[in-house]
């Protein structure tokens, strides 16, 4: 079986986008591959946050993406900070990378917003830490989104340039990239894609939306002139938008959903129907567990040492290999 990890943020709430373009491909991969998740908030406080919202944040996504099918007896579910590895190898990776290939990373551009003078450095050395996330497990494949591209090409170089120095040490990891298809765009601005942040909650489908709310924010989504229901993201991004939802939410393609179709008003209402349904049992099993966080807290618990058993071996692995003299 193929190793692959991915990570996730434990901030901002889990929206419809997250839940079709990668929450549901990991609870089918978990059984076909030997999957690893991992919650990270090591990489959340590269920029400041209120420090009891990211525990409660972070319990929070854990419970989600357990209510969501992973299964913590099947792949190895944990918390990043739980790993103490993480942090350690991120240090040695550090002293491999150059300035010069982090200071290309376009992320890093767009999240310094306020300019690099109060950038915190860890938001500078973020793609660092997510290659020791991905190196210490022998990771193959990381399913990771588009945006992601560029910090895996970082992970491969910097795991090349180890073990040319240093002698094999690390897997060279392969990303991989969505199904096309499961791009999922703002409701109100589908031109966008649908995020996290809250610039646009009327447009954002939260996956623990009750009912009713899911049903109002497609009431409103934003179509496009014209009256025809076609497939067409350049032409008419609000309806191919809805077209695809409904596609994803149903096992279909997105063509084939749309000659079903002659009215915006059925498809909007059809759709909300569908997410509806997708959703009711997640947010059903959401609130099982939230009523006791204290078993998702044991099973944190057993996903960390189930992680620190191979993280350990590779972080031994790598201190001898760049000259560490070992404590024993
Ligand atoms: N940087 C990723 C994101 O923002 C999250 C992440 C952290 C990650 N570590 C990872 C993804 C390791 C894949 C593998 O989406």
């Amino acid at each position: 079986m193929a190793r692959v990890l991915s990570g996730i943020q434990p901030t901002g709430d889990i929206h419809l986008g997250n839940y079709l373009g990668a929450v549901r491909n990991w609870v089918e991969d978990q059984h076909l591959q030997d999957s690893y998740f991992c919650v990270v908030d090591l990489h959340a406080i590269t920029i400041p946050r209120d420090p009891a919202e990211l525990r409660a944040k972070t319990l929070e996504l854990t419970l989600l993406l357990v209510a969501a099918g992973l299964d913590p007896d099947v792949c190895t579910l944990f918390v990043q900070g739980h790993v103490h590895e993480h942090s350690e190898l991120s240090w040695i990776l550090e002293c491999v990378a150059s300035m010069g290939e982090l200071e290309r990373m376009t992320q890093f551009k767009e999240k310094a917003k306020d300019g690099r003078e109060s950038a915190r450095v860890a938001l500078f050395t973020y793609p660092v830490l997510q290659a020791a996330d991905i190196l210490l497990y022998d990771a193959e494949r990381v399913p990771v989104g588009e945006d992601q591209r560029q910090h895996l090409e970082l992970c491969r170089d910097i795991a090349l340039r180890f073990n040319h120095r240093y002698g094999d040490t690390f897997l060279v990891p392969e990303a991989i990239l969505p199904k096309v298809g499961a791009r999922i765009m703002d409701l109100q601005k589908p031109t966008a894609k649908m995020s996290k942040s809250a610039d646009s909650p009327q447009g954002t489908v939260l996956v623990l939306d009750e009912p009713a709310v899911i049903e109002r924010k497609f009431k409103r989504a934003v179509t496009d002139t014209g009256t025809e229901v076609a497939f067409d993201p350049g032409k008419k991004p609000g309806v191919s938008n809805l077209l695809a939802i409904l596609a994803a939410a149903t096992g279909r393609q997105p063509a084939e959903v749309a000659e079903g179709y002659s009215q915006y008003g059925q498809l909007k209402a059809d759709t909300a129907d569908a997410v509806v349904e997708l959703l009711r049992p997640v947010r059903e099993r959401y609130t099982e567990l939230a009523s006791d966080p204290e078993a998702v807290r044991a099973t944190l618990r057993q996903g960390a040492e189930k992680a620190q058993a191979v993280a350990g071996p590779t972080l031994a692995r790598a201190r001898a290999a760049i000259g560490l003299l070992s404590r024993d």
